[in-house]
């Protein structure tokens, strides 16, 4: 079975809670990732320089965003059309920013666990196995169709 409206649901859900409170909730997950590979702080411009994760930073914040909004919309296009569609200039762009900053495969489960942990965090009680397959799923297409940008490029 492909991905359901209750899914999408869920995940949508769960986004309109976060939108709340970004600010907090891009620090805990940037925290996370470091948490669980120290290594990848020199590859973030705006971590690579401080001893500390910077409170207000905009580009953290425009990460962590990004990769919490489009695994929703990646979400979304499962369900219409049963595949993630990232325009292709879009693509591009995300396929190059990365290869340039030396992210590799096993970075994009670095972050995954380390959105779905914020995601379970922001959730609180609404948390559930459901929710979590259904970001889990999002996230991983849409990191499939980046990571296959970056070897087409590479
Ligand atoms: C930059 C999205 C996964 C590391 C960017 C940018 C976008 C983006 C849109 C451009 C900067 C901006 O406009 O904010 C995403 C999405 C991801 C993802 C949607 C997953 C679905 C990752 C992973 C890593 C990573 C796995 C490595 C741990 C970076 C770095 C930059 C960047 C180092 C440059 C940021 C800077 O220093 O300013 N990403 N990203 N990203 N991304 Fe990702």
């Amino acid at each position: 079975m492909g991905f359901t409206e209750k899914q999408e649901a869920l995940v949508k859900d769960s986004w309109e809670i976060m939108k709340q409170n970004i600010p907090q909730l891009s620090l805990r997950f940037f925290s996370l990732i470091l948490e669980i590979a120290p290594a990848a702080k020199n590859m973030f411009s705006f971590l690579k320089d401080s001893d500390e994760i910077p409170h207000n930073n905009p580009k953290l914040k425009a990460h962590a965003v990004k990769v919490f909004k489009m695994t929703c919309e990646s979400a979304v296009q499962l369900r219409e059309k049963g595949e993630v569609v990232v325009g292709e200039t879009t693509l591009k762009y995300l396929g190059s920013v990365h290869l340039q900053k030396g992210v590799i495969d096993p970075h994009f489960e670095v972050v995954k666990e380390a959105l779905l942990r914020t995601v379970k965090e922001a959730m609180g009680e609404k948390w559930s196995e459901d929710v979590k397959e259904a970001w889990g799923e999002a996230y991983d297409q849409l990191a499939a169709a980046i990571k296959a940008e970056m070897h087409a490029e590479a």
